[in-house]
């Protein structure tokens, strides 16, 4: 009966923990983020009078809170220095893939964030075939890009119905493989665009594309994303592998002053860094899953 309460007493504060870690520990980390934007038009910036889509918003929210990131892809747009992306309008998962396949590798960011699928769904109808495509364009980001992690989002409200019901579905099958490739151990977040943070119709500026203020709220949602890779403490050094240098970067202090840098070393041929604690299927050190596994197994062993 003592080593049960002691269990318990144990228990509950590793959960208070967790908990605590979760809550406040997220906003930074010294950890320099090379974030590569991947998608079609809404990453691009469409809809946005800058062009600069939700990627100043989010730089300016991440720096702000002592961050230093870096935006790197074959393409620029938008009003600001680090205006990398890669992302082309009209773009569909399949062309969405091909970039990344030239890119990823090239300039191996530490984090992607993925916006796919919503030109897939332009004529209405359904796309069976989105969630396995998407499953392989993350596997290959991860492949590509050794200890990387992926931010995925669910695609954003429509104004046109047959169009928003084919991206319902699309989502429905993002939240599949997101807790399949997570159970696995992938170091892949999915956030919800769809949510009571994220854009509504009423922030579009033409029943597809965000405006301005949409664009803030798109920033906030992939936020939340980043605070759960930073909680989670999923991101690891870029690489210096790269062979093509893109992107200016911005570099916090933590106290809402920040100044432009360099951003972390890109221009390096040879690889010299250390080989990644990651194995190249994105392992993370730890899921909840294993934690609720563990769970069980300590309190099978004590009724035992
Ligand atoms: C984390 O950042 C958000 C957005 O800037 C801010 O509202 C919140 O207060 C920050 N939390 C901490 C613990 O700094
Ligand atoms: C671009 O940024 C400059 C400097 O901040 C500003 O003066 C200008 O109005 C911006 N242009 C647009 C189209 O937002
Ligand atoms: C999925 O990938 C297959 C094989 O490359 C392709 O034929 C199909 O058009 C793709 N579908 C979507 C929705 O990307
Ligand atoms: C902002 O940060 C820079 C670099 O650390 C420092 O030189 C400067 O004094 C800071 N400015 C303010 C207003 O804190």
């Amino acid at each position: 009966m003592a080593s049960f309460s002691f269990l318990f007493a144990v228990l509950a504060w590793a959960s208070f923990l967790n908990a605590h870690a979760l809550a406040a520990g997220g906003n930074s980390t010294s950890v320099p983020f090379r974030i590569m934007s991947l998608g079609a038009s809404v990453t691009f910036g469409v809809g946005s009078t800058t062009g600069d889509s939700y990627r100043k918003d989010l730089e300016d929210l991440l720096v702000a809170n002592g961050n230093s990131v870096t935006y790197v892809g074959t393409k620029k747009n938008g009003n600001f220095t680090d205006n990398a992306v890669e992302a082309v309008p009209g773009f569909v998962i399949s062309q969405i893939a091909a970039l990344a396949d030239t890119a990823v590798p090239q300039l191996k960011p530490n984090l992607v964030l993925i916006d796919a699928g919503t030109n897939n769904c332009n004529q209405g109808g359904t796309v069976p075939d989105a969630g396995a495509n998407v499953t392989n364009l993350i596997n290959n980001i991860f492949q590509q890009s050794p200890g990387a992690t992926v931010i995925l989002t669910t695609i954003l409200v429509n104004s046109v119905a047959a169009q928003d019901a084919c991206r319902v579905t699309v989502n429905d099958q993002y939240t599949t493989l997101a807790t399949k490739l997570q159970s696995t151990g992938a170091k892949l977040i999915l956030v919800n665009m769809r949510g009571p943070d994220g854009p509504l119709v009423t922030d579009l500026a033409d029943g597809r594309h965000p405006n301005d203020a949409g664009y803030v709220k798109m920033a906030d949602v992939w936020f939340s994303g980043i605070q759960e890779v930073i909680s989670k403490g999923l991101l690891t050094k870029p690489s210096t592998d790269v062979t093509a240098a893109t992107g200016t970067g911005k570099t916090g202090h933590g106290d809402g002053n920040s100044t432009s840098s360099a951003g972390p070393a890109q221009t390096s041929t040879v690889a010299t860094s250390a080989p990644s604690p990651f194995n190249s299927a994105g392992r993370r050190f730890y899921s909840s899953s294993a934690f609720a596994a563990c769970l069980g197994l300590i309190i099978a062993s004590a009724m035992a």
